[in-house]
């Protein structure tokens, strides 16, 4: 059909034409939206946000938007220290967890002194598990991916153990299956906006570049074990 095809705006990211493939294409719609329709970030509420996978494509514009909708803390987990580093000292995150090396609970607690009250969750697992028991009453977790779970086989959402349900129960804590593809209609106002942010130099945008298309399968693999920063980009030309 004669919509299969979208052409895009070079304006829209300053000529950065591999942005449409990350924080203002369906990478960032994501960020954007999962945040909009599940997140319930309000202004002056001193809300506290836990992001996973927090130097992924998602997840690293998850966290920014976080900031900039008003949190007064955004924490992420990521898996390694070169990661933790972009977090904090380039993304403007407050604190980052990494997951291979540190104590999550202890450092989620020392970093999260008011509980958490929005997790942006692409990975699941034991990170998940550990983040939503430190969780607050009527909280939310935006139930964007759950990676960690993909090489099982179950259905999705993966199954919770007994007692992260209990706590989710316990604690009134909603935790709605996102889909950004259900969202069609909100798609243009969010791209308008992300490409503003990404214009300001509000949002910072990470990706990882390897050249040529026969290198595809490597850099997916290496995507899928964490050897991206930012968005994992496959460059063809210039
Ligand atoms: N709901 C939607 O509509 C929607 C749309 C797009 C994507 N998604 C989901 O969003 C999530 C992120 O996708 P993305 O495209 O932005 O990929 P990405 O985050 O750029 O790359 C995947 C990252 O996952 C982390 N990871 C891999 N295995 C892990 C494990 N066992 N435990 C913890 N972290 C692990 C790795 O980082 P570390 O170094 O930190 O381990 C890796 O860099 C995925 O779950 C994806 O399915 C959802
Ligand atoms: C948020 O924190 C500020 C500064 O500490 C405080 O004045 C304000 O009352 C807090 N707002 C809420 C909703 O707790
Ligand atoms: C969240 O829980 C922490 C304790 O874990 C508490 O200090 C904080 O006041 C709670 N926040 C809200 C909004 O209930
Ligand atoms: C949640 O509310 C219950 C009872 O209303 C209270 O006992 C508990 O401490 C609260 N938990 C958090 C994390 O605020
Ligand atoms: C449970 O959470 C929902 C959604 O956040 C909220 O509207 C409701 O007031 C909460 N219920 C209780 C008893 O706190």
């Amino acid at each position: 059909s004669k919509n299969r095809y979208k052409s895009v705006d070079p304006q829209l990211v300053d000529g950065h034409l591999s942005y449409f493939l990350g924080a203002v294409g369906m990478t960032g719609l994501t960020a954007l939206l999962g945040m909009r329709e599940k997140g319930h970030v309000t202004k002056g509420a001193n809300q506290t946000m836990v992001v996973s996978g927090a130097a992924g494509a998602c997840g690293s514009i998850a966290g920014q938007i976080g900031r900039l909708d008003g949190c007064v803390r955004v924490v992420g987990i990521c898996g390694s220290e070169e990661k933790c580093r972009a977090l904090v000292e380039d993304l403007g995150f407050s604190a980052a967890i990494n997951y291979r090396r540190d104590d999550v609970p202890a450092k989620l607690r020392e970093c999260c002194p008011d509980g958490v009250d929005v997790y942006f969750d692409n990975v699941g697992g034991a990170v998940s598990d550990t983040v939503i028991a430190q969780m607050n009453n009527s909280s939310h977790v935006i139930l964007c991916g759950q990676i960690s779970q993909y090489n099982k086989d179950v259905p999705y959402p993966p199954p919770l153990s007994e007692e992260t349900q209990e706590a989710l129960r316990s604690k009134n804590i909603t935790r709605e299956r996102f889909m950004v593809l259900n969202y069609m209609d909100k798609m243009e106002a969010a791209l308008l906006q992300l490409s503003q942010w990404v214009k300001s130099g509000q949002i910072k945008v990470l990706e990882t570049v390897v050249n040529g298309i026969e290198n595809m399968g490597v850099a997916f693999c290496s995507m899928m074990n964490g050897g991206n920063v930012g968005k994992q980009i496959i460059k063809l030309s210039e």
